[in-house]
């Protein structure tokens, strides 16, 4: 199997198995974690994801460079016409669920993007990064759109135009990660932040993340009223009474994600 999904209490593992390639995505593993993200997605017993790489080398190396030019370009495209982007968590899947990716070693091309595409991203010290598609000749596309609003543009063009790989604490440095952790702590770290994250609310984890992402494209005033617009929503909740009657009763609140 190129995806190893699992789910153990309220957390969802998606592991990048390939490790022979360095877990470079091959067209069977792009499905497979596609669909790995809409169960995600639509599974309520689940809250917080984590993404990793399969063996201690790599996160992923990117595109698959064998597959490339064995098949057209656009060969997973099922319509010549119909956008093809939002299938995948990088080209803009909605997912409000939070997402951790877990970063064990190389964190390349398509990799990086995934990483990107995660709301957190802790690393293992051995981790290194970077964008060496144009090494190969080949443009990034939806990391070049991602990687600026992340680590600001100077930082993204040196990674995309230059191509070379970055180490673990360069990428913390300019803000792609959240944290550096010795190699052999990184699941436990990163099993800690998603515990963390599941004992909050877990709608107004959504909605926050919802308003925090949406507003990226919105005026001001028009991410507000529809922020507004969600509070009420989150606040009809039984969640929403939970958290200030445990504060009241001195107890820790027990959410339902209803
Ligand atoms: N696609 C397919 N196979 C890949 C791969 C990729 N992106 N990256 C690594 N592999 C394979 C290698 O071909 C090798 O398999 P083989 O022994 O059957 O030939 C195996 O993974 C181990 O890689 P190797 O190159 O021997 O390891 P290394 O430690 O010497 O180098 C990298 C690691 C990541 C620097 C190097 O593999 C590399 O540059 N990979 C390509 C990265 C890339 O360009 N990604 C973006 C694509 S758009």
């Amino acid at each position: 199997m190129p995806l190893l999904y699992e789910k153990r209490e309220r957390i969802a593992y998606i592991t990048l198995n390939r490790p022979e390639a360095l877990n470079a995505f091959s067209a069977e593993q792009h499905e497979q974690l596609n669909a790995a993200w809409h169960d995600f997605r639509d599974d309520d017993s689940v809250w917080v994801a984590i993404v990793t790489g399969a063996g201690d080398r790599a996160f992923s190396a990117g595109a698959d460079v064998k597959e490339m030019g064995q098949r057209p370009a656009d060969a997973r495209r099922r319509s010549f016409w119909e956008t093809w982007f939002g299938n995948s968590l990088q080209t803009g899947l909605e997912v409000w669920k939070p997402s951790i990716a877990a970063i064990n070693g190389y964190c390349l091309g398509e990799g990086l993007t995934l990483a990107l595409s995660c709301d957190f991203r802790i690393a293992s010290e051995r981790a290194s990064f970077g964008f060496p598609e144009v090494n190969l000749g080949i443009a990034t596309i939806v990391g070049a759109a991602r990687a600026p609003k992340v680590v600001g543009l100077g930082n993204a063009l040196e990674l995309l135009l230059i191509g070379e790989r970055i180490d673990a604490q360069r990428a913390y440095d300019m803000g792609l990660l959240m944290r550096v952790v010795p190699h052999e702590r990184l699941m436990a770290e990163a099993e800690a932040l998603a515990q963390r994250l599941c004992r909050n609310g877990p709608l107004a984890v959504r909605a926050t993340k919802e308003v925090a992402v949406r507003s990226q494209q919105l005026p001001f005033g028009d991410a507000v009223r529809m922020g507004e617009s969600l509070r009420r929503i989150v606040n009809q909740s039984e969640d929403a009474r939970e958290g200030p009657a445990a504060f009241r009763e001195k107890r820790t609140p027990e959410f339902k994600g209803r």
